[in-house]
């Protein structure tokens, strides 16, 4: 069982088992439970003061997780800009995917480097959408990157190497998609970004213990990362996470977001 203390990361070559994947994701994001209509945004006048960036699974799209926003109904939400991009279509899967066309995550290391440079570029996207709404005058301590799966993977590469600490970083059923030479090139500033990581229990697809072997490697590189399991979840997205995420943004919003003109 020495491949136990390995880990492996499979580009899965047959398109068959690509189509399955991204499927099953597919069917499991949102979760069952989520309200079908979103709440009514903020038209009120006056600019945003907060901004949340979901990040989409393998295979799935932007509108399809809009109802995500439901859970964030609380009054610290009401000057809160949303966005669900949808990624880039593979010219090879012709799945919707971030850096790589299909991953299943097997064995329980830490990180996971061998899409490290499509990782990098995407980055760079996020990046661009970060700035557009510091630009537009939303201060970095209450924009949040939230992802799930490829989508969480590429949320931690982006709040960990923006040059800036930003509210938070939350990952779900996610991994680390780089190594130690992208991690010395995180920032001071950015090591400060607080990392939620909820990763389900029963998780076939990014193995739980995969997920469990990053945050201490995270804590390793002076970044703060809290973990959380959760029981009987397989590769998807709870209710339960998504309260908890709510509690945990709302928390870091800066709280003189609606006072300061
Ligand atoms: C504020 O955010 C809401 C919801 O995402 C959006 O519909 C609205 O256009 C934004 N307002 C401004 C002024 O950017
Ligand atoms: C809150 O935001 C203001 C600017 O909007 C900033 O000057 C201040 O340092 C922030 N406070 C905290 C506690 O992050």
């Amino acid at each position: 069982m020495g491949s136990l203390v390995r880990f492996l990361f499979t580009l899965a070559a047959a398109v068959g088992a690509a189509a399955l994947l991204a499927a099953s994701l597919r069917r499991r994001v949102p979760p069952p439970g989520l309200p079908a209509q979103p709440v009514p945004s903020s038209h009120m006048a006056g600019r945003n003061r907060s901004f949340v960036l979901w990040l989409h699974g393998l295979g799935d799209s932007g509108p399809a997780n809009e109802p995500i926003r439901n859970f964030f109904s609380a009054p610290e939400f009401r000057l809160t800009k949303w966005s669900f991009p949808s990624a880039p279509r593979s010219p090879v899967s012709c799945n919707s995917r971030w850096f790589c066309d299909a991953v299943v995550v097997r064995y329980p290391r830490a990180t996971h480097e061998r899409y490290e440079s499509g990782v990098l570029k995407a980055v760079e996207n996020v990046h661009a959408m970060i700035d557009k709404e510091v630009a537009d005058g939303i201060h970095p301590d209450n924009i949040f990157v939230c992802g799930f799966s490829q989508g969480g993977a590429l949320t931690l590469a982006s709040v960990l190497l923006y040059p800036k600490k930003l509210g938070g970083g939350a990952v779900f059923s996610g991994w680390v998609p780089f190594g130690s030479s992208v991690t010395e090139r995180i920032s001071p500033e950015a090591r400060k970004t607080p990392i939620l990581w909820s990763h389900g229990m029963a998780d076939r697809t990014v193995l739980f213990e995969a997920g469990q072997a990053g945050p201490p490697f995270l804590q390793s590189a002076g970044v703060s990362c809290e973990f959380k399991a959760y029981p009987d979840l397989g590769h998807s997205l709870s209710k339960e996470e998504l309260i908890y995420l709510e509690s945990w943004i709302r928390s870091r919003l800066n709280a003189s977001q609606e006072k300061d003109s």
